[in-house]
């Protein structure tokens, strides 16, 4: 697989940065994409457990609150397990779900269509955190934007309002989003969940070098690199990086680089919110917090705010 031209120059640039970087959207290849299932299952990560509990517990009301017939747009869509979840419940018109893993969705949303025939479905392989335009077929009123699993947390602040406002501008003053956030707690609970025992995480983040190979020809060797996953309590967030075991070099199409023992990579940002300073985040993109469900520790928030009319 070769990447199309810009994928291939936000990548380079990102390496050659002092600082290197990658984007964490390169983690969902196939494999990727199932590490993070897997990763869903450990003892140690709560957000997923923990949002399925506030969904069992507070699913009626959740639904209730955008009523029937909506359109449900599923971002970061995935194995569609948690929209399959509330279909039940939501009885929505349409299914809208919007992943980057092409392969990943269009297998998982083709049980879901044998099971609810009622439900006009749609896959969408799209990158929305550059854009966010749906096709014409899909109408405008009643769409309900459905971030579920402290996605946006992976996003800046100012990239989450930048994506926040994007969904905004795809819907209607009836329109509605149904978001999952991961609140902050002891650093220690975010430690062990972004670093398992299994090494589980670290699969997730490793496997980002071998999809690079493949997508801009590099010859990343993972046995030089190692995990890193901590909570940065500075920024309100856990970081990942790859870091180097050894000096070692790197080439590209394109490019090249050379890392010196202990430099890394960084990865991935996961930012943990207050509830206070998410709803000032969704209310900056015009975006109004109707309700907030959580679970007794607090770890954890499902938030449903309306559409402000501007
Ligand atoms: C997808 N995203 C919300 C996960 C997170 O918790 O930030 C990705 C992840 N990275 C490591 N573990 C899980």
């Amino acid at each position: 697989m070769t990447a199309p031209a810009d994928t291939l120059a936000e990548i380079s640039a990102g390496l050659r940065a002092p600082r290197a970087w990658v984007s964490p959207k390169y983690f969902y290849d196939s494999l990727g994409s199932r590490l993070f299932e897997a990763i869903c299952e450990l003892p140690e990560y709560y957000p997923t457990r923990t949002e399925a509990s506030i969904v069992a517990r507070h699913g009626a009301e959740m639904t209730k609150a955008m009523g029937p017939d909506c359109t449900l747009i599923d971002l970061g869509a995935g194995n569609c397990a948690k929209a399959a979840a509330l279909f039940p419940l939501l009885h929505p018109a349409r299914y809208v779900a919007i992943d980057i893993s092409s392969d990943f969705l269009q297998a998982s949303i083709a049980p879901l269509r044998q099971k609810f025939p009622g439900i006009d479905m749609t896959a969408l392989a799209m990158d929305f955190s550059e854009q966010l335009v749906l096709p014409e077929q899909v109408p405008s009123a009643r769409r309900l934007f459905f971030y579920p699993g402290s996605s946006i947390g992976n996003f800046t602040p100012a990239q989450a309002v930048g994506l926040l406002r994007r969904m905004r501008a795809q819907c209607d003053d009836d329109g509605a989003i149904l978001i999952g956030i991961d609140l902050a707690k002891d650093s220690a609970v975010l430690d062990s969940a972004y670093d398992d025992e299994l090494g589980v995480t670290a699969a997730f983040n490793l496997n980002l070098l071998r999809h690079l190979n493949r997508l801009i020809g590099a010859n990343f060797n993972v046995r030089q690199w190692r995990h890193q996953g901590f909570y940065n309590a500075q920024e309100g967030r856990v970081e990942m990086h790859l870091e180097a075991r050894e000096a070692l070099q790197v080439a590209w199409q394109g490019g090249e680089r050379s890392f010196a023992a202990g430099e890394s990579i960084h990865t991935e940002n996961s930012y943990k919110y207050t509830v206070p300073v998410f709803a000032g985040l969704l209310e900056q993109s015009g975006f109004s917090v109707a309700t907030v469900w959580t679970d007794p520790r607090q770890w954890f928030a499902i938030i449903y705010a309306r559409a402000l009319r501007p």
